[in-house]
């Protein structure tokens, strides 16, 4: 499948947030990526659904949730409502994740689950039947601009040969530490969607870096 650049606008100056959309735009972001940290499942307060509809107001892009949040099913169907189609929680947030992925594409949204570092990356296959998606975390989540953990590519290669296994087209998304300089060993690895915040946003040119980053991954 062809790979998907999915900027994280965590990264995003807030005060510029139109521009600097407009700019990974110009350069080819497929996808954005919304953060959303509740203080509790990690160190950090992000913002919720009201940025989803404000980025609904300023590009036609897709849009992505990753649910750094204790109770993610109080806020699905208010993510699903302000026009995000693709929802990842955490596999560690509920015990009962099976039910958290239902709600999701009973609400007529797709599925994606992810992992934290040190999570095995066998644990999917319990939801395997309901997720389009796996997002392997390449970094402790919580903030923007850390560094890539080295083993992440291994998992990303390991995930890959397992969901060959088991249902080859899910696809996998890789989200911390993503650079210009790692994405096309990442591509190599299996990775199919790529999210990346400081190498985007913080970068000199934003439409530059992301056109750049998309033919680096290809
Ligand atoms: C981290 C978030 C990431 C973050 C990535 O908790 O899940 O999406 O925005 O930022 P960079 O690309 O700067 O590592
Ligand atoms: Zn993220």
């Amino acid at each position: 499948m062809k790979p998907l650049l999915t900027p994280s606008i965590l990264a995003a100056d807030f005060a510029n947030l139109e521009r600097d959309i407009n700019a990974a735009e110009r350069g080819g972001a497929d996808y954005f990526h919304l953060d959303i940290m509740d203080g509790h499942f990690v160190p950090n307060i992000s913002f919720g659904p009201w940025v989803a509809k404000l980025m609904r107001k300023i590009t036609d892009r897709p849009l992505d949730a990753h649910l750094m949040i204790t109770n993610p099913r109080e806020y699905i169907p208010e993510f699903i409502e302000a026009g995000v189609e693709l929802i990842y929680p955490h596999i560690e947030a509920s015990y009962d994740i099976y039910r958290t992925v239902q709600m999701i594409t009973d609400h007529g949204a797709r599925a994606g689950i992810t992992l934290n570092p040190a999570t095995p990356i066998s644990s999917v296959e319990g939801v395997i039947d309901l997720i389009d998606a796996v997002l392997v975390m390449s970094v402790c989540p919580g903030f923007g601009g850390q560094k890539f953990i080295p083993s992440s590519m291994d998992r990303i290669t390991k995930l890959r040969e397992l969901l060959d296994s088991l249902k080859p087209s899910i696809r996998i998304a890789v989200d911390g530490g993503v650079t210009l300089e790692n994405i096309g060993n990442l591509r190599k690895a299996g990775a199919d969607f790529f999210i990346a915040g400081s190498a985007v946003f913080e970068a000199p040119d934003i439409e530059e870096r992301v056109r750049a980053m998309k033919k680096a991954m290809k």
